[in-house]
């Protein structure tokens, strides 16, 4: 379709459109472009650097028998330059324009035009430089950047296809926008940062008792005022073309600087933090967003294998990253306490971090968490704000079930999502006996993800018998308790990880347990304190397990919380004959912790006792790694929960350790295993995980007894339970790199 076009006019020869037509001429050397300058330096200057091949004396004989007319002037010159060209332009020229606002030039064009115009597509490039003027052109400026187009009901879609190839030629991406819409968003995220840089520069250079300022000036007032230096006529156009849209930013902007303004003057610390730490979370996922290493569905964007080459053994003390559970519980809790809680050993994972930014958005104010610290200015039971989105939860079911209790009991709506793993895991658990507490929740097809959970309901406490052993449904409705009528009585059927009930207490508020059965009644207050997390018996397991299975093998796993409702792991690894040491157990606000020491150990298989399921339900793909090792058969029943889990865990184990070449046989709540005993060895092959975190770092386990390469496809999740295992890994003696 680009053939249609052979001349073309550049009417305003600066640094945007001359970029364009730079970048333009190498994709398309037989254009004949023709420019056009109110300034004839500038003409002179880009034929000179041959980005015209010719210049115009007038923009109406520029424009004549040209096919595509290119527009870059400022904004406000916009009309007469219309007027003028009117009675020229062909009307199969195609038109476009490279103005930072929209509206006024699409009023300019109806008021001179009167008229459809098929062929006009408006554009604004995101991109630019401080610099300006001819001399400034560089082809590679729109490179990687955004471009909107924001095309007007009659534009036709030919005319939008070539005008976004154009900007496809030169490396932009290319959106679409409504015009509107564009102007509202432009004002907010390019002309109110324009606005006060000027303002600041000029306030800072006309004061006397800062004449010194500039002598002094550092990198805050470089970064803070870069785009001071732009261009003061354009700008003067866009803030008078986009006054209505910049005033509404400025009026927002000002109301909240005054209110810092208040809470400066005041010394309330507690407002700074607030907009401090929100600002530097937005930054940093905004600055990530700029390395393309955002956030937001990261198991889709980044795409990491582990390679995970054979033998080896562990030596050597080291600690494991803080508690999953209970580094959620710290923040719900922490939130909702009244005072300031400091939180050390804080796991720095995704999905503790998905909980921690789920209360950030509620208006809870958290600083860090820096090297494990967090402090939380907890607002009280019913301190919580509606959150401005979706609250998005990652990978994080812990994070939906737990908060689906506390979201209950809330005045205001609010919308849980995750990732493609959490939107498939059963939301009913918890969605079913809140509703019989009074709860209004909806959520997708067979009770998935997303939950909305209506404000406004007032909850009545329930007994309620848990139908599985599940610790996050326990969790749930405890924390509801705290909102309801009367009691909340939860009976369950096994013991499960008592990490709410624990804390509960250790914010001061009356929870009652009796034999298998928890008791919680609204009214209390919940009082800040400290909370020192202990590190993962879960994150411990894959080196408990490697330890186990790797000749000659010595650890020593330093602070690891040894909680009774935790330790199946460690029962069922002594069973199978693992040589594990609990050394200078202690007691850690109201948390048993340990130091584990594990030595390698000839292993036999067992039938794993089924009370041991609930005390160790995420342990087991590391379990049936060590069941492969050990001498004989290892039978495991009652585990149908693990089909539920990130992953399909059976499943997902049978498979990956039949390709490893290990006898093994999936039952619906379990499975059978064959070990291979000392003599024996995994072969090598590719293992998919599902993108489940503990399927990964179980069969990175497995290569310790490999004989050949394991590649574990899809382990970018490990991030959320385990940050650095990598490094521990490979420091600790494993053979694994990251592809
Ligand atoms: C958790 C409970 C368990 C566990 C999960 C964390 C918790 O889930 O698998 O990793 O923190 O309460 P279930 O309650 O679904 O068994």
């Amino acid at each position: 379709m680009s053939d249609a076009i052979s001349k073309v006019a550049i009417i305003g020869l600066g640094l945007i459109g001359g970029s364009w037509v730079k970048g333009l001429r190498q994709k398309y050397p037989d254009w004949n472009v023709v420019g056009f300058d109110r300034n004839v330096d500038s003409m002179e200057q880009a034929q000179q650097l041959g980005l015209i091949d010719a210049y115009a004396p007038t923009a109406a004989q520029a424009v004549l028998d040209s096919d595509l007319v290119i527009l870059s002037v400022p904004i406000l010159a916009t009309r007469e330059i219309l007027c003028e060209i009117k009675p020229f332009l062909k009307p199969s020229a195609l038109f476009t324009d490279v103005g930072s606002v929209k509206g006024c030039v699409v009023n300019d064009i109806r008021d001179v035009f009167s008229q459809d115009l098929p062929n006009f597509v408006l554009g604004h490039p995101i991109a630019g430089s401080e610099k300006s003027g001819i001399h400034a052109a560089d082809s590679e400026l729109f490179k990687g950047h955004k471009i909107i187009l924001t095309p007007l009901p009659e534009t036709s879609a030919s005319a939008v296809t070539l005008i976004s190839q154009f900007w496809q030629d030169v490396g932009a991406k290319v959106e679409l926008m409504e015009v509107s819409h564009h102007d509202e968003v432009l004002a907010a995220t390019s002309h109110l940062p324009h606005l006060l840089a000027y303002s600041l520069v000029d306030t800072l250079a006309h004061n006397h008792e800062n004449k010194e300022i500039f002598n002094y000036a550092a990198g805050g007032f470089r970064d803070f005022t870069r785009i001071a230096a732009s261009s003061p006529k354009m700008w003067h156009d866009i803030f008078t073309a986009n006054k209505d849209a910049v005033l509404d930013a400025l009026d927002l902007f000002t109301h909240d600087l005054a209110q810092l303004r208040k809470a400066v003057a005041e010394s309330d610390s507690t407002t700074m933090m607030g907009v401090f730490t929100r600002a530097k979370v937005a930054r940093d996922h905004f600055s990530k967003i700029l390395a393309r290493r955002a956030y937001v569905e990261p198991m889709k964007t980044q795409q990491i294998n582990y390679i995970a080459q054979p033998g080896g053994s562990l030596s050597g003390t080291f600690r494991v990253p803080g508690d999953k559970s209970i580094s959620h519980r710290s923040i719900m809790l922490g939130s909702l306490a009244n005072g300031v809680t400091e939180v050390t050993g804080f796991l720095e994972g995704e999905d503790s971090l998905a909980t921690l930014q789920a209360f950030r958005d509620m208006g809870v104010v958290i600083e860090g968490p820096h090297r494990g610290r967090v402090t939380i200015h907890g607002v009280g039971l019913h301190g919580l704000q509606a959150p401005p989105n979706t609250l998005y939860l990652g990978n994080s079911g812990t994070s939906m079930r737990l908060l689906a209790g506390l979201m209950a009991g809330q005045s205001f709506d609010v919308e849980m999502t995750g990732d493609e793993s959490l939107s498939k895991r059963p939301m009913n658990r918890v969605a079913n006996p809140l509703r019989e507490m009074g709860a209004e929740i909806e959520t997708a097809a067979e009770g998935r993800p997303p939950m909305l959970i209506k404000g406004g309901s007032q909850l009545s406490g329930i007994t309620y018998t848990l139908p599985m052993a599940s610790a996050q449904v326990k969790s749930c409705l405890l924390l509801a308790g705290l909102y309801a009528d009367g009691k909340t009585v939860v009976t369950e059927p096994a013991p499960t990880r008592d990490h709410t009930e624990r804390m509960l207490k250790g914010f001061g508020y009356d929870v009652q347990v009796d034999g298998d059965t928890v008791t919680i009644e609204s009214g209390g207050e919940l009082t800040a304190t400290s909370i020192d997390v202990p590190s993962d018996i879960s994150s411990a397991t894959f080196f408990m397990v490697a330890a186990s299975i790797a000749p000659g093998s010595d650890i020593t796993l330093e602070h690891v919380g040894i909680n009774p409702t935790r330790i199946g792991i460690i029962n069922i690894l002594r069973l199978m004959g693992a040589n594990l040491e609990l050394l200078n157990e202690r007691e850690v606000g109201g948390e048993p912790v340990a130091d584990i020491r594990v030595r390698y150990a000839k292993l036999k298989g067992i039938n794993i006792p089924e009370d041991q399921v609930p005390l160790a339900i995420d342990e087991f793909p590391a379990i049936f790694i060590a069941a492969s090792c050990a001498e004989g058969q290892t039978v495991l029943t009652g585990a149908e929960e693990l089909r539920v889990k990130e992953s399909d865990r059976i499943q997902a184990m049978v498979d990956g350790l039949q390709i490893l070449g290990v006898d093994i046989r999936g039952t619906e709540d379990g499975a059978i295993i064959q070990g291979f005993g000392e003599a024996g060895a995994f072969g090598g092959g590719e293992i998919i995980t599902h993108h489940d975190h503990r399927i990964a770092m179980s069969f990175a386990v497995a290569s310790l007894r490999a004989s050949a390469d394991i590649k574990i496809l899809d382990c970018a999740n490990v991030a959320t339970s385990f940050p650095g295992f990598i490094e521990l890994s490979q420091n600790s003696g494993m053979n694994i790199t990251v592809e």
